[in-house]
């Protein structure tokens, strides 16, 4: 059946503005890091994708290595997008991702102008893209010059072979020089993407202050904690409490850890939420952060997480009773 986008696809998507930046993310979007590689059937993830666009989320978050194995995210989005989203390509926003191990030899990682340019080359032949929307170095580099590094990016950009850049996994000064080195050379950095959620909070610890002071978005990753942000992991752990399997690091199902979690669930039920739905609106709760990206394995996920957007912000009430929450909660997500 040839595919035709919802029509009411941008009704009920909210977009927030990235940075200081001439565009608009999705306040949800869609990564495929797992469950789009060569270890699933194409069919899941066809329908993962048109409904997720359909249902306004118009961002596709890739890398390089996404898989398993590594290139075969990419490969897989391509045949999609050629068979379907070809004519929506001025709606779409793609970003792949190049830093982590892809090749033998000296070339095949970390942030060299060689490894960049090379890298991005592969990913649009994989994806069968001209150019993609944003280009990210994906951790930095403590053995290159950052200039050689941001200095690639920007020759990316004036190649016409993406069009924004991004930084990934930097801390908050190599950020405030990365962004600096950007400016200068006319190309200025369009979106930060750390790891944020309720179980991981280091970007408050001055990296989103830096983003704010430079008018750089953000885009979170995991921010389910990897699933355990979700009503399904609570009873994952009750259940380890109850049988071990010896799957599972113990602290992470200790009788103080699954309360916590439970007053999680309580909160998420007055607000008539999911534990999932709550993490996000949590994230999203001061607009300091643009976007919150997730990961899926089911339709019906998506469909639960992005209507999220449709419930009242978090009260300070509410807010004050999550902070109380999460103190000492742990994240046992790597
Ligand atoms: N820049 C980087 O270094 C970096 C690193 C990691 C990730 N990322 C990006 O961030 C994206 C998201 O990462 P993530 O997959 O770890 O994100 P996540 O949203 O924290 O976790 C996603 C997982 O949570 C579960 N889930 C999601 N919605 C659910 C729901 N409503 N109910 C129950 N379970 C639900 C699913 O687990 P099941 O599969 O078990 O169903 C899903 O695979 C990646 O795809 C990638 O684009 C970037």
């Amino acid at each position: 059946m040839p595919y035709t986008a919802d029509e009411q696809r941008y009704d009920e998507m909210k977009y927030a503005r990235s940075g200081k930046s001439g565009i608009r993310l999705p306040q949800i979007a869609l990564g495929l890091w797992q469950n789009f590689g060569g270890n699933r059937t194409l069919d899941i993830q066809e329908e993962m994708i048109l409904r997720s666009f359909d249902l306004g989320i118009n961002h596709f978050d890739l890398a390089n290595n996404y898989g398993p194995p590594p290139g075969s995210a990419e490969e897989n989005f391509g045949v999609l997008f050629k068979k379907h989203l070809r004519p929506y390509r001025d709606e779409l926003l793609i970003s792949t991702k190049a830093g982590y191990y892809m090749w033998k030899g000296p070339y095949g990682e970390w942030g060299s102008r060689k490894n960049l340019i090379a890298s991005l080359d592969q990913s649009l032949g994989r994806m069968g893209l001209e150019y993609v929307d944003i280009f990210y170095h994906h951790r930095p580099d403590p053995n290159t010059p950052l200039e050689e590094t941001m200095a690639a990016l920007d020759h990316i950009v004036r190649q016409g072979k993406a069009l924004y850049v991004g930084l990934s996994n930097y801390d908050a000064e190599q950020t405030r020089e990365a962004v600096a080195i950007l400016r200068n050379l006319g190309t200025p950095c369009l979106v930060h993407q750390p790891n944020y959620s309720m179980l991981n909070r280091w970007i408050e610890d001055g990296l989103q202050d830096v983003l704010d002071e430079q008018g750089v978005g953000s885009i979170a990753f995991c921010p389910l904690g990897r699933g355990q942000l979700t009503n399904k992991y609570v009873d994952k752990i009750k259940e380890e409490r109850a049988n071990p399997t010896g799957n599972m690091r113990t602290e992470a199902y200790t009788d103080e850890r699954i309360a916590k979690f439970e007053a999680l669930q309580a909160v998420a039920e007055r607000r008539e939420q999911t534990i999932s739905q709550l993490a996000l609106n949590w994230i999203l709760r001061d607009n300091r952060v643009t976007s919150a990206l997730i990961g899926a394995s089911r339709v019906s996920q998506i469909e639960e997480n992005v209507a999220a957007l449709k419930a009242p912000g978090l009260t300070t009430e509410e807010l004050n009773e999550i902070e109380g929450i999460l103190n000492g909660i742990g994240n046992y997500a790597w």
